[in-house]
């Protein structure tokens, strides 16, 4: 397939481009879009077979739902139902932004968007080129991130060229996403309400407006054994760089000697190792590898150079990924979250 791909300007938008990348998503055809949390691989929801093709380009195992993006309120009486009072609050709260609210679904809604389920993910984004996108297509746009199945998620146009040109009709480029992680997923249907993956807003805002919210147990243990995750999608191994991660987590001294063993015991084997850090950590370390995600201080900017991180380390060819843990609060929940199934939940603690 001929993958075309043209840069839109955030702070200055050109609507015939828009209204062009628009035309593709009706017709039915593949656009990967950016939005604030990461980019994503955009289809028309009401188009079963446009839907299709995105499970296809991305290699999606057809269990896994897909959220529906949507520009407006009224999108979303069309695809959802029975909607809990609290929902209509956090809607006025947090959109357009990074909370997707799993509701029960209309008929409206194909089968394959939601896996089978009964219910269906929808956010409102707030990038400006995904909320003009979705508003000239007018329609509810169904939109995984747009890597390859097990990748980790891409947060600048160059990461969806990577991994999926050839198998889409349109890319838009319009630089890097600010959050960097996905969206949280918050289960409305169950009682109490359920975050089903942390994301771009934290359970600390949510508990500002919900006090009672419970948190799916498969996020935060490290073993799965006997516990179902309750979004299909985070069974699957995740944001897999192709190196092995292991994770340290515990007092950042202890966190450092464990590391320097590591390193030691992994270059008597010959490998090429690399180490995931903050600012604060990079003294510890000498003759390696290492990617800092910035400073521990503003978890904000670690979060959202974490995915592109893991990239670069299959680009230097590195075997072993040794990861510094993060503090579980706020963003840090969604940052764990992700090293940890990175890791396919190989976490040390010292
Ligand atoms: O930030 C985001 O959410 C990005 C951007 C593009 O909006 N999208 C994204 O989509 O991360 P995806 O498909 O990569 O992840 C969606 C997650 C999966 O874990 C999926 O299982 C879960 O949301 N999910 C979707 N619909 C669901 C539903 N009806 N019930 C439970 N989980 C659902
Ligand atoms: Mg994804």
């Amino acid at each position: 397939m001929k993958t075309e791909i043209i840069k839109i300007d955030a702070n200055n938008i050109d609507l015939n481009k828009i209204r062009y990348a628009a035309e593709v998503i009706k017709s039915g055809r593949l656009v990967a879009f950016p939005t604030e949390t990461v980019y994503g691989l955009g289809a028309n929801a009401l188009n079963e077979k446009a839907v299709n093709n995105i499970f296809k380009a991305k290699g999606r195992p057809s269990d896994n739902p897909l959220i529906l993006h949507v520009s407006e309120l009224s999108h979303c009486d069309k695809i959802g139902r029975d909607i809990h009072e609290d929902v209509f609050m956090l809607m006025n709260s947090f959109w357009p932004g990074p909370l997707t609210l799993v509701v029960k679904k209309t008929e409206a809604v194909p089968d394959n968007v939601s896996a089978g389920l009964n219910t269906v993910g929808i956010r409102m984004p707030s990038h400006p080129v995904a909320l003009e996108l979705i508003k000239h297509a007018n329609i509810p746009v169904a939109a995984p991130s747009a890597n390859r199945s097990g990748r980790p998620s891409p947060t600048m146009a160059e990461h969806v060229i990577e991994d999926l040109y050839g198998h889409v009709d349109l890319i838009i480029d319009s630089g890097d996403c600010n959050i960097g992680v996905e969206s949280t997923v918050l289960d409305t249907t169950s009682d109490p309400f359920m975050i089903l993956r942390p994301g771009g807003v934290t359970l600390e805002q949510i508990n500002e407006l919900i006090k009672d919210v419970n948190i799916d147990p498969t996020l935060l243990t490290s073993k799965m054994e006997g516990l179902a995750p309750k979004a299909p999608g985070m069974k699957y191994t995740h944001y897999a760089p192709k190196a092995e991660v292991i994770i340290v987590k515990g007092e950042e001294l202890a966190v450092a000697k464990k590391i320097n063993e590591l390193i030691q015991e992994n270059k008597t084997k010959g490998k090429n190792i690399g180490i995931l850090l903050t600012d604060e950590t990079k003294k510890y370390y000498n003759e390696v590898e290492c990617i800092s995600l910035g400073s521990k201080e503003n978890l904000n900017i670690v979060a959202s150079n974490l995915f592109g991180a893991l990239r670069s380390f299959d680009e230097k060819k590195v075997d072993i990924i040794l990861a510094e843990a993060v503090e579980e609060t706020g963003i840090g929940l969604a940052i764990m979250n992700r090293m940890t199934k990175a890791a396919g939940y190989n976490v040390l603690t010292v």
